[in-house]
């Protein structure tokens, strides 16, 4: 095809996308075109400006490391991968749903830890939190026998992985829901944290003078055979940041109930005071179970 003028130039890049044989990647690439040249004539890219968004989309990639994914964290940055999330539960973004985004910092292998035990591999200070987590399907009957990952940041605001001063492993843990559908264990409080600011998202977040911190809350993964995989957060309504979460992840079912104690523990006198308790129910979906690509290793 000869290119006679600016409009051709889409129609014959539409027309080589419709001759993609998988009908569904033929759906997204005709989307991918109309979108991107619509959006190219929308702001009148300049060519300076094509280039600088090619060095930005290989700079996302040459930042990605095992322990980092600037590109996961640049599309929750820009809302998208709330918007993914939520369009694909909860009946489709219609209802409330237990589900949220993954972020970068999952791990696939969490080592196994038994109910009542501790996601505390190596000194960390600060308060005392005793989680219950309960799984239930969309009937509210229990979820027993599902293995579910826990994950989260040290009072420090840190992952292990990003973090010398943290053992490996550390505040993470794989659990097997009991017959009520139950995991409990003991960890630290954690705190809100900053997204790592030093490569293309911390640029981002300067040029629109936004904060970079993520309201606290749990990672939580859990699987099961014939529910989806069902990725969580849950927030701490306590945290200064909850309704301005750099990543866009913190809807009302995500809220969770972090009750402060100051009177000792019933049954742990290491707990000191004040501890904190969260108990939560998770909803799973009916559906496909397909594990994620783990963001880091
Ligand atoms: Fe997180």
């Amino acid at each position: 095809m000869i290119v006679e003028n600016e409009q051709q130039v889409t129609e014959d890049a539409l027309a080589v996308m419709a001759r993609t044989c998988d009908p569904r990647l033929r759906e997204i690439l005709v989307a991918l075109v109309r979108h991107l040249h619509a959006f190219a004539r929308d702001v009148r890219l300049t060519e300076a400006e094509f280039r600088q968004a090619a060095a930005v989309v290989a700079e996302l990639g040459q930042r990605t490391t095992d322990s980092h994914n600037e590109v996961v964290l640049m599309a929750g940055s820009l809302g998208l991968s709330s918007l993914v999330c939520l369009q694909n539960h909860g009946a489709g973004g219609d209802a409330a749903t237990s589900h949220s985004l993954l972020g970068p910092f999952w791990r696939m292998q969490s080592p196994a830890v038994a109910n009542g035990g501790s996601l505390v591999r190596s000194a960390t200070p600060g308060e005392a939190l005793f989680v219950t987590a309960t799984f239930v399907d969309e009937s509210g009957r229990p979820v027993a026998g599902a293995e579910v990952d826990i994950w989260h940041a040290s009072p420090a605001g840190l992952y292990e992985n990003q973090d010398d001063a943290q053992a490996d492993m550390n505040l993470r843990g794989k659990f097997i829901t009991d017959a009520d559908g139950r995991i409990w264990f003991r960890t630290v409080r954690m705190t809100g944290y900053p997204v790592p600011q030093d490569g293309v998202v911390g640029r981002l977040l300067h040029a629109q003078g936004r904060h970079p911190f993520r309201p606290a809350h749990l990672h939580v993964l859990a699987a099961k055979p014939g529910f989806k995989v069902l990725i969580s957060q849950t927030y701490d309504p306590e945290d200064p940041h909850l309704d301005s979460d750099v990543q866009f992840g913190v809807t009302r079912a995500l809220i969770g109930a972090f009750v402060r104690h100051d009177a000792p523990h019933p049954t742990d006198a290491t707990a000191g005071a004040p501890w904190y308790s969260l108990d939560h129910t998770y909803v799973m979906e009916r559906g496909e179970t397909v594990l994620p690509r783990p963001p880091i290793r």
